[in-house]
């Protein structure tokens, strides 16, 4: 997919640049990003959008990966950021970012980053709680600004690749319960905050979601509850954020649909439930992250030892892992991979990929079929964009992987492989022991 393919010597090449290249050049392990496909994920959303007549915003949920270059990319691609912390907006504003276009989520906003955000005069912030309303207007008004908030309500739908729940409550440490009161409440609140300006209401119901139907049903409840804040208090909203959570294809037996598809159901759903009650079109606004960035990411890592329990299993240890890959750790996620120096070779055997951290549960693809795999061999692992550098980790003191994006036979490293200096940078050894000359 994307920009990848097998060349002339029988490696995997991506954006143009063979595999083998990118691991002379770079070592492994290493994040490849393929930016012609992130940009064409981007366009997707943005030009489905475009095409439903509605006014929006496409806001790419940095936590699936936050790093500046990837800010240059969203900004350059009219679109805007979500950040969860102060960490990713200290990213965003350093990449340049433009910092209306940025929106600020989270249950639990220090007063440090509540401060940072409106001194950098940020364009939202999405409100989850009766304590951060309040907080966020005795801010704002030391500040002497007004500052524009959506509040997150748990709509009671949960959606999850091929299921999605209905609940009508719902067990979450996010937003305000639609089911409860607490959603109109917080309205009423909001409202009643003279340094808050209301823009409207967020529903995000989950992650790695296949079907259009939770979309819809999300769409229907947030109409609903636009409807009945009207008729209570007068309040119309002029932007609905729906989240994001489109899923994409890590190995086969996932369907998700086109980018274009979830779009046109969503900004369908919008105009049928809200022209139906004779409300005025919202602005709508949507999150991705893992469908912006997961399929264009690769990681390479360089086969080291191998273990065969004749009869029961042969496990491949790369030079990587959980460090660098938490989520079949976390989630038992699967991945697909290949090996990037032999990939036009037939599968003769089937191995299972361990990486090299000091625990069992240090797996990464359990069964995979691959040519008969020898040391030197470098494995490719396909659709880590999302949640991967984002959530990699210094355990065992690992170094992280270098970033490389690549793009019409050009390579550029975005992030450096951390050093030894990185892994010690922040230790201190107290006085009163034996210092180290
Ligand atoms: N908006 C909100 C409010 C969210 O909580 C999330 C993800 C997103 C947008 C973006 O969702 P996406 O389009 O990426 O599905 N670490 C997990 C995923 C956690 C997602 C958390 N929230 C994983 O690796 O699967």
């Amino acid at each position: 997919h994307g920009t990848s393919k097998v060349n002339d010597q029988g490696h995997l090449e991506i954006g143009g640049v063979d595999a083998t290249q990118l691991v002379a050049e770079y070592g492994t392990p290493l994040y490849v990003f393929d930016e012609a496909l992130v940009r064409q994920r981007c366009r997707e959303f943005v030009d489905a959008f475009r095409a439903s007549g509605l006014k929006f915003q496409v806001a790419y949920a940095s936590k699936a990966f936050c790093v500046m270059a990837m800010c240059r990319i969203v900004e350059e691609e009219g679109m805007s950021l979500d950040v969860v912390s102060d960490g990713e907006l200290y990213t965003a504003l350093q990449a340049g970012f433009p910092a209306e276009r940025i929106h600020f989520h989270g249950n639990n906003k220090t007063v440090d980053e509540i401060e940072m955000a409106i001194d950098a005069q940020i364009g939202c912030f999405v409100v989850d709680n009766f304590i951060e309303l309040q907080l966020l207007n005795a801010i704002a008004g030391d500040k002497r600004q007004k500052v524009k908030v959506l509040l997150r309500i748990t709509p009671g739908v949960e959606a999850h690749t091929h299921e999605f729940i209905s609940t009508g409550q719902t067990d979450s440490k996010f937003g305000f319960d639609l089911g409860n009161g607490s959603a109109m409440r917080a309205i009423k609140e909001a409202a009643s905050l003279s340094n808050l300006d209301v823009l409207g209401v967020h529903s995000h119901i989950g992650s790695q979601i296949f079907e259009v139907e939770g979309f819809r049903i999300a769409a229907e409840k947030v109409a609903g509850f636009a409807v009945q804040v009207r008729k209570e208090t007068g309040i119309i909203f002029p932007v609905i954020n729906l989240g994001g959570g489109f899923g994409i294809r890590y190995v086969e037996g996932h369907t998700p649909l086109p980018v274009a598809v979830y779009v046109e159901a969503i900004t369908e759903a919008i105009k049928e439930n809200f022209g139906n009650n004779d409300y005025p079109l919202p602005e709508i606004w949507v999150e991705p992250g893992r469908s912006i960035v997961g399929d264009a990411g690769t990681t390479l890592y360089t086969v080291g030892t191998t273990k065969d329990i004749p009869g029961v299993r042969k496990y491949v240890a790369v030079d990587g892992g959980m460090t660098d890959n938490p989520r079949p750790a976390l989630y038992e996620a699967e991945y697909e991979a290949m090996l990037a120096n032999r990939a036009t070779e037939q599968s003769e055997e089937v191995v299972s990929i361990a990486g090299k951290c000091c625990e069992s549960g240090d797996m990464l693809i359990w069964d995979l079929n691959l040519p008969k795999v020898s040391v030197g061999d470098i494995l490719a692992v396909s659709c880590t964009g999302a949640y991967n550098y984002a959530m990699a980790s210094n355990y065992n003191r690992i170094r992280r992987p270098g970033v490389v994006f690549v793009k019409d036979g050009q390579s550029d490293l975005v992030v450096k492989r951390e050093s030894f200096d990185n892994i010690i940078g922040n230790d201190l050894i107290p006085a009163r022991m034996k210092q180290v000359s």
